[in-house]
């Protein structure tokens, strides 16, 4: 990968992984800042639901992201298993959401036809249907649309394996790294500053969450406008099986895991960099499986958390080449970051390895800090 030089990647959130994967296994040196430990933040407080459709805000291009991201996880998943030897638990059958309310029900359905006009599968299902395929499920649910082709993934086994993916591949990953800056004149980008002290790279790229507006040595200009939006979440003590599918009731999520746990999440949450978690944000949480799938309370608590999604103003993730040569954004992916690693780390390899940036134009706008 003659072009590529040195890459370094700030931020070890799945994002900047999994771009640091991808580049490694194209044969490019590549080094990562992390200023605590790999794969954590929000790429660990996520659920992993893996929702193009269901997390659909009508924004047609963003939901084409979304799809294309979702087509590329069975193979990316199989290459960082591969790697790695630790298996990331995808499972994509299908993600139901539960209709409460006659309106909700008539937006299921002018959901499910847009859905089917597109070629997605997916299928209402009456009141009977819908208890039959999710049994926790209250007994006032009207019905549901099921879109078979969503689903999840472990995201904290997937943080795990993209660790060890990429340093199998010889990505070195700085853990604990201080005071990490960009260096850059007014053209191009230099390398970056670090407690080791300075590493030249022909690239750097941003990938620090919801922290990346404050990355120092970025151009004042070219900062990303990114802000933390918090989320909290908590995990119940439940049977395998017992939550058979990714679930939204009206007020929250739920998502099952393959060793039991049942993930409930996720408040929305202005509040600067506060991740503490409060009697508050769960009792929306509580609320919401009280009305939704009442008998889950009866399971213990056994976790309870809070991340910081990196959110932007118009809510679409900043991706590309900004004016600085080599200086590439890659962040601001809200509520979808764990969805679109494997299409953003394959567009930023492009980018890199071909200057192939046409496929970035529409994440590519500078809205700034
Ligand atoms: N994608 C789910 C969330 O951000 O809460």
């Amino acid at each position: 990968m003659e072009r590529a030089g040195d890459v370094a990647v700030i931020g070890a959130g799945l994002i900047g992984l999994g771009i640091a994967f991808e580049l490694a296994s194209r044969g490019a040196t590549v080094r990562v800042y992390e200023r605590g430990e790999p794969a954590r933040a929000a790429s660990w407080a996520g659920a992993g639901m893996l929702a193009p459709y269901s997390e659909s805000t009508g924004d047609e291009q963003m939901l084409a992201l979304g799809a294309q991201s979702l087509s590329r996880y069975p193979e990316f998943v199989d290459r960082v298993r591969a790697a790695s030897g630790i298996d990331p638990h995808l499972h994509l059958d299908g993600i139901v959401s539960a209709a409460f309310d006659e309106e909700r029900l008539r937006e299921l359905r002018a959901h499910a036809q847009a859905l089917a006009r597109r070629g997605v599968d997916c299928e209402l299902l009456d009141r009977e249907s819908t208890l039959a395929a999710e049994p926790a499920l209250a007994r006032t649910v009207l019905g549901a649309l099921l879109r078979r082709s969503e689903g999840y993934v472990d995201n904290r086994r997937l943080g795990r394996a993209l660790v060890a993916a990429c340093e199998a591949k010889g990505v070195t990953i700085v853990r604990s790294a201080t005071d990490v800056a960009v260096e850059a004149d007014a053209r191009r980008v230099l390398g970056v500053r670090s407690h080791l002290g300075f590493t030249p790279a022909s690239y750097v790229v941003v990938a620090a969450g919801a922290w990346s507006a404050s990355v120092p040595g970025i151009p004042t200009q070219f900062a990303p406008a990114v802000r933390p939006v918090k989320g909290q979440m908590l995990a119940l003590a439940a049977p395998v099986g017992f939550l058979k599918r990714t679930t939204w009731i009206p007020g929250a999520y739920l998502v099952p895991r393959e060793d039991g746990r049942l993930l409930v999440g996720a408040t929305m949450e202005d509040a600067g960099f506060d991740e503490r978690v409060t009697g508050s944000g769960l009792r929306t949480l509580l609320d919401a499986v009280h009305m939704g799938a009442p008998s889950l309370l009866d399971f213990a608590v056994t976790e309870v958390w809070a991340g910081l999604r990196p959110g932007t103003p118009d809510g679409r993730p900043l991706i590309g080449p900004t004016p600085i040569e080599g200086l590439i954004l890659a962040t601001g992916h809200y509520r979808n970051g764990i969805l679109l690693t494997p299409v953003t780390a394959a567009y930023v390899a492009d980018c890199i390895e071909r200057g192939d940036a046409e496929a970035l134009a529409p994440w590519l706008r500078m809205t700034t800090a």
